[in-house]
């Protein structure tokens, strides 16, 4: 076996020994330490804030309650050409937008003093009526193509899907409820901010450094060179971390104000308040067939949870009618304004509750077809949205290798006609995904010394995901030397621009720009094609001791300059999934048994097999690992996960990790992962496309599918709770 796949996560070691050092791991000298108290009504006005107990504590610093407007100015909302979770800052205005926001700082010599503090502040405030669910009186309904009139966010729709879906012979109405949820990820969002002269250092586990650089730069008014930015390791991100939080702001003025460097942890449930997280959605699916299950149309109608101050915009409908050939499509995303912070993308934001996967579900039992041989009959052979080809689509190969793995053949169709020995229900179901192959522009910066030693700069963040292994296999493959000799520096502002790391674009946005840096470094060396060189001799022949080269690139069809501007004011600038001349997904197939337990109905999720289509696969371990997270976490949303609104005082109930159920080891069982691994040829040069997030998106619906197939019964509430199963049984 090539050493490829079978090269480890190149961090692995410091990971698991604790050597890594993540945002706020870094103590400096002098280290001061903050703490935030937070709102306790659901919507109104600040009145007054008490404060002078939390002064007494012995070594507290600095408390701040009010910033001027014209010391920090607003974040911007990341979505709206800003680069803040939300545009709301904390601590600048009397208003108070949601249960959670901050409303003072405290700094204090130790973090004890500075907790101790936070507790004793009290406040009193003019508080209004909130909503904080979807059917809230108060929720204001916005259709998203008039609120937010841009291309990218109007609704897709391909030839008369009402027409044609009042024609099917077949019809399948269902509606699917998805709760709020919240990322948690292991480390907490957290920073240590220090200004060295007049510069500003921002340590912070983050997937966007360029916008923390830039946004923080842009509130306190100074110049963005003047911000450095270190995340060379985020502790799970997942979207939590993919914009300027509002606390760097306030930080940075108190450790200016002080002349320390200042620390931020926030607690886990200021976490659940202070950071974006997946809305609550409503998706109405109707769909179309024939009598041989032949799909004609869909209607796919999405009502999605923002906050008052933002729109966070939905975009369901660019994956749902693109995942089969079904030419009449039409889709209506709204926007359901509540009064929580602002949400945003959390791993497959808006795919992975599959509708679509589950009303094809119901049309393959409405017509007596196999769930596989549907999915396959339906496989669209261009994209019916654009009618441009695919780069690339093998979700058919996902489909029939999957089936081969999990055994699929010997399923008997029938609900409630498979048992374990013990008596236990067991369904076998199937769902398909798909994700958009975005990318954006990236610069590398490639360093080679006569000591053989390599050093590759990029834009890109580690999140776990195992991008810097990814970039390493890559250049020692190409040079021919050991991964773990390559130095990878990502996340770090001081090294090369950072653009959001994101929306599974991390692996087709830094690769590129590596591959085209390695191809520049042979140039410079006089080492054309392909295959092992004499690194260090070609380095020393050419007379020096190291040579450093510099390669950009952007998405097939972006304008390199405008974009590269972008990327250098760290905002998004991404291509995709529409490309000049084609269209870029990534698939995947997901089989799952499920074994419903006759007295408890308790669901337990013995095996999945899942094989992914990413094109080429940079780092089939961490490839590997990627894929078995994505299942995972689709096992948590779809059986336990919710975060629980409190109508009588806003906020989310259930913010710790005590109480927000995600699944442990017990909990999972048999994960297959298996890959196509074919180079997508048009995309880029490498033949990568995205797989963070496809990973996960189906997952959902085919634990639904398969707890159909073991009860007869479906359920359209996520999570899937016991006492729901037991009451249709
Ligand atoms: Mo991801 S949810 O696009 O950070």
């Amino acid at each position: 076996m090539n050493s490829i796949h079978t090269a480890q996560r190149v961090d692995a070691r410091a990971k698991v020994t604790g050597a890594l050092r993540y945002g706020a791991d870094r103590l400096p000298d002098q280290l001061a330490h903050a703490a935030f108290a937070v709102a306790t009504i659901g919507k109104g006005r600040i009145l007054a804030v008490d404060t002078e107990a939390a002064q007494q504590v012995p070594s507290v610093q600095l408390v701040i309650t009010s910033i001027d407007l014209n010391e920090l100015g607003s974040p911007g909302f990341i979505m709206a050409g800003g680069y803040g979770f939300q545009s709301l800052q904390p601590l600048v205005g009397d208003r108070v937008a949601y249960r959670g926001q901050p409303i003072a700082l405290v700094v204090a010599d130790t973090l004890v003093a500075a907790t101790e503090a936070v507790e004793l502040i009290t406040a009193t405030y003019e508080a209004e009526p909130f909503a904080v669910t979807l059917d809230d009186p108060g929720a204001e309904t916005l259709v998203q193509a008039d609120a937010i009139p841009i291309p990218m966010l109007a609704d897709t729709v391909a030839g008369e899907a009402d027409a044609a879906f009042a024609a099917a012979p077949v019809q399948v109405d269902i509606e699917i409820h998805g709760p709020a949820q919240h990322q948690v990820p292991m480390e907490l969002i957290s920073s240590v901010v220090e200004w060295r002269g007049d510069t500003l250092v921002v340590h912070e586990g983050t997937q966007n450094s360029g916008a923390i650089q830039n946004g923080v730069a842009q509130q306190l008014g100074i110049d963005p060179a003047r911000v450095e930015v270190l995340s060379p390791s985020v502790g799970g991100g997942f979207g939590q971390k993919n914009s300027l939080q509002p606390h760097i702001g306030p930080l940075a003025i108190a450790a200016r104000r002080l002349g320390r460097p200042v620390r931020l942890v926030l607690t886990r449930p200021q976490t659940f308040h202070h950071a974006s997280f997946r809305p609550a959605s409503r998706q109405r699916l109707r769909l179309g067939a024939d009598s041989s299950g032949r799909l004609l149309a869909a209607i796919h109608e999405i009502d999605q949870q923002t906050s008052r101050h933002d729109l966070f915009p939905a975009l369901y409908t660019e994956v749902s009618s693109r995942l089969y050939g079904i030419g009449d499509f039409r889709g209506r995303q709204r926007l359901v304004r509540t009064d929580v912070q602002t949400p945003g993308y959390m791993r497959a934001p808006f795919e992975h509750v599959s509708a679509m996967e589950s009303a094809v579900d119901a049309v393959a039992y409405a017509t007596g077809q196999d769930p596989v041989a549907i999915r396959l009959a339906n496989d669209a052979l261009q994209d019916p949205v654009t009618g441009l080809p695919f780069s690339s689509r093998h979700v058919a190969e996902c489909l029939r290798r999957g089936a081969e793995r999990f055994g699929w053949a010997e399923r008997t169709p029938q609900p409630r006609s498979m048992r374990a020995p013990d008596g236990a229900l067991v369904g076998w179901g199937v769902a398909i995904g798909a994700y958009p192959g975005n990318v954006a522009p990236a610069i590398a910066r490639l360093s080679a010394g006569a000591d053989g030693t390599v050093a590759v700069a990029v834009t890109g963040h580690e999140m776990g995901q195992g991008i810097r292994t990814a970039i390493a296999l890559l250049v020692a493959e190409d040079l021919g030397v050991d991964p773990a000799a390559v130095d990878v520096g990502v996340g770090d502002t001081r090294l090369a621009p950072q653009h959001l790391t994101a929306g599974s674009w991390g692996t087709a946005t830094a690769l590129p720009a590596v591959h085209a840096a390695l191809r520049r470094l042979r140039d410079r060396l006089g080492l054309l094609g392909t295959g092992p060189v004499d690194l260090g001799a070609a380095v020393a022949a050419s007379g020096g001791s190291r040579v450093e080269v510099e390669a950009t690139t952007v998405g097939i069809g972006q304008p390199v300059e405008p974009m590269v501007d972008r990327l250098r004011k760290g905002l998004v600038a991404i291509a995709g999934p529409e490309y000049p001349g084609f269209v870029t997904f990534s698939y995947i197939a997901h089989f799952v048994e499920v074994r419903v337990e006759p007295t408890t109905c308790r669901i337990r999720v013995p095996r999945v097999v899942s094989v992914a289509d990413c094109g080429r696969v940079a780092s089939p371990v961490t490839a590997a690992s990627q894929v078995r997270g994505g299942v995972v976490w689709g096992i948590g949303a779809t059986l336990r996960e919710q975060s629980l609104v409190d109508t009588r005082y806003g906020g989310f109930l259930n913010s710790t990790m005590e109480e927000y159920p995600i699944p442990v080891n017990a909990d999972i069982h048999r994960i297959d992962v298996d890959f196509v691994d074919e180079p997508d040829p048009l995309l880029n040069a490498v033949g990568v496309k995205g797989l963070g997030e496809v990973a996960m998106v189906g997952v959902s619906a085919a634990i639904g599918n398969a707890v159909f197939h073991a009860t007869g019964a479906r359920f359209r509430r996520l999570p899937i709770h016991i006492e729901d199963v037991l009451a249709a049984l």
